[in-house]
């Protein structure tokens, strides 16, 4: 897949700008395993950068114009940091949606002084879109760095995991965290990325060596859900205003224990206090993840996988039926450790932690069941931890 997609990038780069790229540019989906939806709540996460990617073609032009073409929309636009803070393209007609996250790149670069050149760019990604598993984040940071290497600064990958953020929040208009564009830019092979998002430190944890990361894809993508996404986050912040009251010294849901908050759930509003009791439960769960996998204690951490994705059904509600259906077939399966939704929720992936020698198996038998029971075909594969965002020449 990865060379076949380099293949098709290069060659329609060549068809279009009528020569071959300078660089090839790749950076990485994620999945996450534990800590979800508290990113934005300054909790622990636990991702790895997964080996599907955004891949960039991109040569240097010495105009301020920028040239896109994404294959997987079959569309070209062009901008310059004269037309992006109206949205628009160079000859004044708007961007199209997919460009508004190259787009975002250069105009939150920008905001920070940082010179964006005029490049000439192909993309594709085999992160499926709308799949919980960062696609956008992968192009925000394939972006980021295709400009770092035609431009004349260098930043570390956290702060450009930090712009990606910021475009995202402020350009493309989704409040998201910043689990996603770290692990991206981050990505370590065959690790697990622990990430303090209050601190912003971070360090790797090995993947133990016996089991596998098995991404079960439902097919059933995500639709507008930025709007429930950005619901949830507000659902928080309101739950600090009021949680507030009793505990003056909290500034997010990080600052309050299980025990504070089961003293104090009963004076907050019936929603806010279940979307606030996820938050404050799965960073609870999330703090135990490094001491779990450093004593090699999968059957618990796998069990913490287990209550995350009941957790995200019952409380965030953010699953949906296909897939509660392939978490729950998954989890009556031998070899299955833990098996949960991943990433915003709303539709997409599975994440499932299975015995390396089971995994294979795992799969067969859990796309033959999913299939009988929802009518649908899923995609199943194991995935290898990945490098973050790099430059392939
Ligand atoms: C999306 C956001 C992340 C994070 C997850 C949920 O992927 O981009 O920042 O909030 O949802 O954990």
């Amino acid at each position: 897949m990865k060379n076949e997609l380099i293949d098709r990038i290069t060659n329609i780069f060549h068809e279009t700008f009528g020569r071959a790229p300078i660089h090839l540019v790749r950076a990485p989906g994620r999945v996450n395993l534990l800590g979800e939806h508290v990113d934005y709540n300054d909790g622990f996460v636990l991702p790895a950068a997964i080996d599907r990617a955004t891949y960039i073609a991109v040569s240097p032009t010495n105009t301020a114009l920028s040239t896109l073409v994404a294959v997987d929309f079959n569309q070209q636009a062009s901008f310059s940091p004269q037309t992006i803070p109206s949205k628009t393209q160079a000859e004044g007609s708007p961007l199209p949606e997919w460009a508004h996250y190259p787009a975002g790149v250069m105009w939150s670069l920008n905001e920070d002084q940082l010179e964006t050149n005029g490049i000439n760019a192909v993309y594709a990604s085999d992160v499926p879109r709308g799949s919980g598993l960062s696609s956008s984040a992968s192009v925000e940071m394939a972006f980021m760095l295709a400009w770092q290497t035609l431009s004349n600064w260098t930043l570390p990958p956290m702060q450009r995991a930090l712009l990606g953020q910021k475009a995202e929040n402020q350009y493309v208009g989704v409040n998201c965290g910043i689990m996603d564009q770290f692990a991206s830019a981050c990505g370590v092979e065959n690790k697990l990325l622990l990430l303090d998002c209050r601190s912003l430190e971070w360090k790797t944890i090995p993947l133990p060596e016996d089991v596998s990361i098995v991404i079960a894809d439902t097919t059933v993508r995500r639709k507008l859900t930025s709007g429930e996404y950005n619901k949830r986050r507000a659902a928080c912040e309101e739950a600090v205003r009021l949680l507030k009251q009793d505990l003056p010294n909290i500034r997010s849901l990080r600052d309050v224990s299980v025990e504070e908050f089961n003293r104090f759930a009963d004076k907050l509003p019936e929603e806010v206090s279940k979307r606030a009791r996820h938050v404050v439960e799965e960073i609870e769960r999330s703090n135990q993840a490094e001491a779990l996998l450093e004593a090699g204690n999968i059957q618990r951490f796998g069990e913490l996988m287990n209550q995350c994705h009941a957790s995200l059904r019952d409380f965030y509600e953010v699953s949906s039926p296909e897939l509660n259906a392939m978490a729950s077939i998954a989890q009556s399966l031998d070899g299955c450790y833990g098996a949960r939704l991943t990433g915003a929720g709303f539709g997409g992936c599975t994440a499932n932690l299975v015995a390396r020698e089971k995994a294979d198996e795992f799969a067969r038998t859990l796309g033959a069941r999913y299939k009988a029971e929802t009518g649908l075909h899923p995609e199943i594969y194991i995935t290898r931890a990945s490098n973050g965002a790099e430059l392939l020449t």
